[in-house]
């Protein structure tokens, strides 16, 4: 089978590196990928947006699978663009990734159908929202409805804070039309988890719980990334709260849409606080997450391209998920500056003297006369698996540390929690 993954980080490296073990892969393609994925797949150079575009190359190429990385593409229709024109493609409909496209649409959705979710209200006018806000007092959250990058939630532990936050989505809207309207919640407490479930619209197969670090800073200070690191499996998550959530969570999430007329096919991701009075939601996307399948993948010991297959036609209920034993840890390498401005072309060194089963995913690399330098905020995330979380730990930051270019910085602390 030709296969396209779409898209150019680190996740959608993982999932390149992880199609291409499959003995139905024959030929591998990225669009618009990056100098990692080009040591495995022809990259194309099509922008993940160019949805119309994609999906001519697509066809013209014989494409026999697409698995879509990010959410924009998704949101945009490129599921419904491709199945227009017979594609196979992994990932849902335009109609069911509003459920990472509007925060709104999710939330509401969420309470019809009794999903445990933080408690709020949804506001489309600024004025309303700004008294309802004046009302409430202590930590409090609010979001903008639609895609703003991951930064259109704000936890604010002030009133003022709050105010300032509403102000800077709904008036001098930050995020344009994200911003037409707001979710305000309360702030729930507790260990944060993703929990992913690959779904045919019917059967429901959760994969392993990770856990993200999104602030740049070691102890999670400073402002939000993309992602500085992640792994999997975090020792808090019991085989019982996976199927708890699982139960409670994810089925419900694919039934309700079911019932409104919406087949959820692709993979679910459900964030997720663990409060004192059980699993609450936080956020759905409809995607794979970043940085969490970068430590994910190398723990499933499953086909995937056969899981995609059967997630596309309706199979999934004869497919069981297969982990491997042990942990799996990423750090994430990050360009001098970010998540502010920083600059790019800087040659990235050592990547040659990494262990064998060391495992560097590329994000924001290119080549430039046959070498990779850095391209983008985050560079590259560095994993490897292990016995224990702390063996992982131990061979992810002694591989990270030989790997070396202008301005690198990451996290210190990723799995910290988990070693202690
Ligand atoms: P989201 O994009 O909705 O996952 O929000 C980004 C981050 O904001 C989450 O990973 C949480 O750390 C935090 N967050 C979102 N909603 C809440 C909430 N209701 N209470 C506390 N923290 C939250
Ligand atoms: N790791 C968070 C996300 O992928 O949205």
């Amino acid at each position: 089978m030709n296969i396209l993954v779409i898209g150019s980080g680190a996740r959608e490296h993982a999932l390149a590196w992880k199609l291409a073990q499959s003995p139905l892969a024959t030929g591998l393609f990225c669009a618009p990928g990056n100098a990692g994925t080009a040591q495995l797949a022809e990259n194309v150079p099509i922008s993940a947006e160019d949805v119309p575009r994609l999906a001519e190359w697509a066809q013209a190429r014989g494409i026999d699978l697409t698995v879509v990385g990010p959410e924009s593409p998704l949101t945009a229709g490129i599921v419904d663009v491709f199945q227009a024109r017979g594609l196979r493609v992994f990932g849902p409909s335009k109609a069911a990734a509003a459920i990472e496209g509007s925060k709104v649409w999710a939330k509401e959705l969420m309470w019809r159908y009794g999903i445990p979710t933080a408690s709020g209200a949804v506001f489309a006018s600024y004025d309303e929202a700004r008294r309802y806000l004046a009302a409430q007092s202590g930590p409090i959250v609010v979001k903008a409805d639609g895609l703003a990058a991951g930064k259109g939630v704000i936890v604010a532990q002030t009133q003022a804070e709050a105010q300032a936050a509403l102000s800077q989505i709904m008036q001098q809207r930050a995020f344009g039309a994200a911003g037409d309207r707001v979710v305000i919640e309360e702030c729930l407490a507790g260990l944060e988890v993703s929990l992913l479930a690959l779904t045919d619209g019917a059967a429901v197969r959760p994969m392993a719980p990770a856990c993200d670090y999104k602030r740049v800073y070691d102890g999670d200070r400073g402002p939000n990334t993309g992602g500085m690191g992640s792994y999997c499996p975090p020792g808090f998550v019991t085989e019982a709260m996976v199927e708890q959530i699982t139960a409670r969570v994810l089925e419900p999430a694919v039934r309700a849409m079911a019932a409104e007329g919406i087949i959820y096919r692709g993979v679910l991701y459900a964030g997720l606080m663990l409060t004192h009075e059980g699993p609450k939601v936080l956020e759905f996307n409809a995607r794979f997450g970043d940085p969490e399948t970068q430590v994910i993948l190398p723990r499933l010991d499953n086909d995937l391209v056969a899981l995609a297959l059967a997630c596309i036609d309706g199979t999934l209920h004869k497919e069981t998920l297969r982990w491997h034993e042990g942990a799996c840890c990423g750090v994430v390498l990050a360009s001098g500056g970010y998540p502010g401005s920083y600059r790019t072309g800087f040659p990235i060194l050592g990547l040659d003297a990494l262990d064998a089963d060391g495992l560097v995913f590329h994000a924001g690399t290119r080549l430039e006369e046959g070498r990779a330098v850095t391209a983008g905020g985050r560079v590259l995330t560095v994993a490897a698996k292990g016995r224990t979380m702390e063996e992982a730990r131990a061979r992810a930051y002694d591989n990270a540390a030989r790997v070396c270019f202008e301005g690198v910085h990451y996290r210190r602390d990723i799995a910290e929690r988990e070693v202690g």
